[in-house]
């Protein structure tokens, strides 16, 4: 039996196949749609989301399953003091195949380990965020045609933001992907990211000036400052508007420059550039759904 934990879990080339399966959904949603009729998904959300659990709950839904489970840690028994391990023990009688956030690193690693089905890792603390990777990796391959030979920009919160740590796992592993770094120094990337650059030989820098980075790139990727990790208020509020993606740092980019962001959007992208055609985040959105059936069929071994 086969979980997803890490963005790293899957090969390139297991990749490769699950980006065609998601692919030939786009294509053939027909063909797809009672694939999964008498399976369930369980979604067990410790951590607020809107993207993330709907777009498992829709995936599941238009492969022909069911779905249940809980959005908030205070409506399950984890209110109670109840552990992961013997909630996912319950859910696997429950269900086929379970999805879970948690606000503790590794806490979806504890829950598989003792599970008796798959689990997916829709978000750890901090830590990762695999199935949002898989959906920017797809989107990527989708609208660009391809998943190397390219310069992206990270901007944003570096430090705390785990799909942008996910994602610069990921394209280390493709050929001549250039990351430009692009924070607050209080919101730098994490050292063990910097170390692994490093080691691989690939090539990075780290600004803090988007309009500096934006006319070089061939993606953008946002991020908004997690305010839910800082320690306190006031560095939260000192940070969160430091920057602000707006028409005229648009017309500083390339004209087939891709911004991405891995939504909740807050300050960080003004609602004048939704407009720009190179704006793919609710493009991205969608090809989340197309990326989790592809998972699910995959895991539940049902391709
Ligand atoms: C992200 C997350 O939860 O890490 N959201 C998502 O799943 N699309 C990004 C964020 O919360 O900023």
């Amino acid at each position: 039996m086969r979980h997803l934990m890490r963005p790293l879990d899957f090969s390139v080339e297991e990749l490769d196949k699950l980006f065609d399966l998601a692919s030939d959904i786009e294509k053939n949603p027909a063909r797809y749609a009672h694939m999964c009729e008498g399976k369930k998904l369980a979604t067990c959300f410790y951590e607020p989301s809107t993207r993330t659990r709907l777009s498992f709950e829709s995936a599941m839904l238009n492969l022909g399953g069911s779905v249940l489970g809980f959005s908030d840690a205070n409506s399950s028994s984890a209110a109670k003091g109840e552990s992961v391990s013997d909630t996912i023990r319950v859910v696997s009688c429950f269900a086929d195949i379970c999805a879970m956030r948690h606000p503790k690193e590794g806490a979806p690693m504890v829950a598989a380990s003792r599970s008796k089905i798959p689990v997916i890792n829709a978000g750890d603390g901090g830590h990762h965020h695999p199935t949002q990777t898989l959906t920017d990796l797809l989107t990527i391959r989708s609208l660009k045609g391809r998943l190397d030979h390219f310069k992206i920009g990270l901007c944003g919160d570096l430090k705390f933001g785990r799909t942008v740590h996910s994602l610069i796992n990921a394209l280390a592993r493709y050929e001549s992907v250039e990351f430009v770094l692009i924070s607050p120094d209080e919101l730098r990337v994490p050292d063990y990211i910097i170390e692994m650059l490093n080691e691989k030989g690939i090539s990075f820098k780290e600004c803090t000036r988007l309009e500096e980075a934006i006319p070089e790139l061939d993606l953008l990727y946002m991020t908004r400052v997690q305010k839910e990790r800082f320690f306190n208020e006031e560095d939260y509020v000192r940070l969160k508007d430091y920057y602000v993606l707006d028409k005229k740092k648009m017309k500083l980019a390339k004209e087939d420059m891709l911004v991405l962001h891995p939504l909740p959007r807050v300050n960080e992208i003004s609602v004048e550039v939704d407009e720009d055609p190179r704006a793919a985040y609710f493009k991205q959105v969608q090809y989340g759904v197309y990326v989790r059936m592809a998972l699910i069929l995959t895991l539940l071994e049902l391709v």
